[in-house]
């Protein structure tokens, strides 16, 4: 058994394991957050109802969006410059849709279309320039040409794929992809 002064000289280990311990859960934090993001798959929608979201004549010009409530979850609709997994092609244009229930925690994301925006306010720099879809709350950045992948901050699952179909003149929305669990 050791004795209270042997004890004693071996006080320094509590904050030295204490402070490991804090930069080893850092460490093991960041690479989670850095390199477990997870990539949008096939698209896999839950069946719902079908519901109007937007005239084709709306979004006449690229990253032109409307915002919409499906299965009670904010939604988003983007018309893309290009086809992603998951978009929708009518005639030479491309759209595509997403929950803005970020995956993080659950606030709502936002289209950002200025690059300086996101490089100042988000510190994320898009390599391609383009539009991404960003949460207020703890800055994390989903890119909509990548179908939703996280590509920055905390959150590590992509934003849920809302299924479109073309009706007439008018894109609807007939399911969407299940909500992953917040936080993981
Ligand atoms: S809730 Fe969106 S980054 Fe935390």
């Amino acid at each position: 058994m050791p004795t209270r002064r042997q004890l004693l000289e071996k006080w320094w280990l509590l904050p030295v394991g204490a402070t490991v311990g804090v930069f080893g859960y850092m460490g093991y934090y960041a690479s989670r957050v850095t390199f477990g993001k997870a990539k949008p798959g096939a698209p896999d929608y839950l069946a719902g109802p079908a519901v109007r979201v937007a005239a084709l004549s709306e979004l006449g010009s690229v990253w032109a969006q409307r915002e919409f409530i499906y299965g009670k979850r904010p939604c988003i609709l983007l018309r893309l410059p290009t086809a992603t997994s998951g978009s929708l092609q009518v005639g030479n244009r491309h759209y595509a849709a997403f929950s803005r229930i970020c995956t993080h925690l659950g606030c709502t994301v936002n289209l950002v279309k200025d690059p300086e925006v996101l490089a100042f306010s988000f510190s994320y720099r898009p390599p391609d320039g383009e539009p991404k879809l960003g949460c207020p709350c703890h800055f994390s950045v989903f890119d909509p040409l990548r179908s939703g992948e996280a590509v920055f901050g905390k959150a590590r699952a992509p934003l849920p794929r809302v299924r479109l179909e073309v009706r007439g003149a008018a894109l609807w929305a007939s399911g969407i992809e299940a909500a992953p669990v917040l936080g993981t």
